[in-house]
């Protein structure tokens, strides 16, 4: 394969998010009082990713994720957990509503064989979503079921 353009090269935000991610999971403690929690695995690399959410007045005011991905995985999934809780936070309307093309937008774009990694957070936010709506009968907010993770 040869290389060429832009394709490997990382935006400075991704590198930024990469050598510090915001609201990675440090410790259990952080989620324990919180509302929905996501797992979803990457068909493409089999990378998992893991989200938790804390909601308020039908809104994510917080959230906390924990991958063994890769480092645009990694990137992706900060400034989407960035993006959920600026402005006091985001309604699960809205958050369902974000794609990975909105995420890689703000990270200045991602090299084009790493999309589906951006994706990876989007998909947790939605189990995680799913699972808030399960426990507390939301049957409007409409989120699909996740799809189940692959055992082999
Ligand atoms: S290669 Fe698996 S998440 Fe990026």
């Amino acid at each position: 394969m040869k290389l060429e353009g832009n394709d490997w090269i990382y935006s400075k935000k991704v590198k930024e998010h990469f050598l510090n991610p915001k609201n990675f999971l440090k410790n259990k403690k952080e989620i324990k009082d919180f509302d929905g929690h996501g797992v979803v695995g990457n068909m493409k690399c089999g990378d998992l990713m893991e989200m938790w959410i804390k909601v308020k007045n039908d809104k994510i005011i917080d959230v906390k994720w924990s991958t063994f991905g890769c480092a645009s995985a990694i990137a992706s999934t900060s400034i989407l957990s960035e993006m959920l809780k600026e402005k006091g936070g985001t309604p699960l309307k809205k958050a369902l509503k974000i794609t990975g093309k909105d995420i890689t937008k703000r990270l200045g774009g991602l090299p084009a064989i790493k999309i589906h990694c951006s994706v990876l957070g989007d998909q947790a936010l939605r189990a995680a979503i799913y699972d808030y709506a399960q426990k507390n009968n939301r049957t409007d907010l409409k989120v699909e079921k996740p799809l189940e993770e692959e055992h082999h």
